[in-house]
């Protein structure tokens, strides 16, 4: 398993008035991946963005976008995402009644295929895509907003979800989202973790660089 751990700020905490600004200073100051947190006002209790913003983020991005997409009809709509340029197009689960399908449609597509699961989700939800995806995102808070607490049962559930790739012989990138800062960060990347959201312990620092990298060098402490 790779010593390395990416940073995936979300720029749900970015000034949304010069998002093209944010993107810019974290890609240049290191993230691997930045972080898209489509939310559609049902799947989850807000709203945010959609296709056309994605659009005009890609003209900015140099590092893969990673649309993590909290929506009830991820499979009737996942196109428009992927036409806008999307990079990694992130599923939930529970909110997919032909998960496979969805999967296989990014992938064609070009794109990384990857799939979320909420805190309540057992990670055996996965079992039977784990082959096909590039990553599973396991939502360390309930989405819908930034700023919430670190649920604590993440740790087990990384642990878990490693041996379950282990077991079938996968090896998807272990992401983890919702209250990662300094001090979570390392609880999740000993366990197997190696991409981190981190949206308001970026983006509402005084230096948003100097956080992001704070975080990582945190979580690549627990590796050695
Ligand atoms: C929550 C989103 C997260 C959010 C994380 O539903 O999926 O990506 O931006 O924000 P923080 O890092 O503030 O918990
Ligand atoms: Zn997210």
């Amino acid at each position: 398993m790779s010593d390395r751990v990416l940073m995936a700020p979300s720029i749900l905490s970015a000034d949304f008035t010069d998002l093209g600004s944010a993107v810019r200073l974290v890609q240049e100051g290191g993230a691997d991946y930045i972080h898209v947190d489509v939310m559609d006002g049902h799947y989850v209790p807000n709203l945010t963005i959609g296709p056309p913003v994605v659009k005009a983020l890609k003209r900015v991005a140099t590092v893969p976008l990673d649309v993590h997409l909290m929506i009830t009809n991820a499979e009737s709509t996942v196109e428009w995402y992927l036409d806008a340029g999307a990079d990694i197009v992130t599923v939930h689960a529970e909110a997919c009644d032909h998960l496979h399908r969805v999967v296989q449609t990014i992938r064609s597509a070009g794109a990384r295929p990857a799939v979320s699961l909420n805190p309540a989700t057992p990670v055996e939800h996965v079992r039977d895509v784990i082959g096909d995806v590039d990553m599973v995102l396991l939502m360390s808070v309930n989405p819908g907003f930034g700023g919430q607490s670190f649920i604590e049962r993440t740790i087990v559930k990384v642990r878990q979800l490693a041996a379950l790739c282990a077991e079938e012989g996968a090896s998807p990138l272990i992401q983890v989202d919702g209250g990662i800062d300094e001090s979570t960060a390392p609880l999740v990347a000993a366990e197997g973790a190696r991409v981190l959201v981190a949206g308001s312990a970026v983006f509402c620092a005084d230096d948003p660089v100097a956080a992001m990298n704070a975080i990582r060098a945190a979580a690549e402490s627990a590796l050695v």
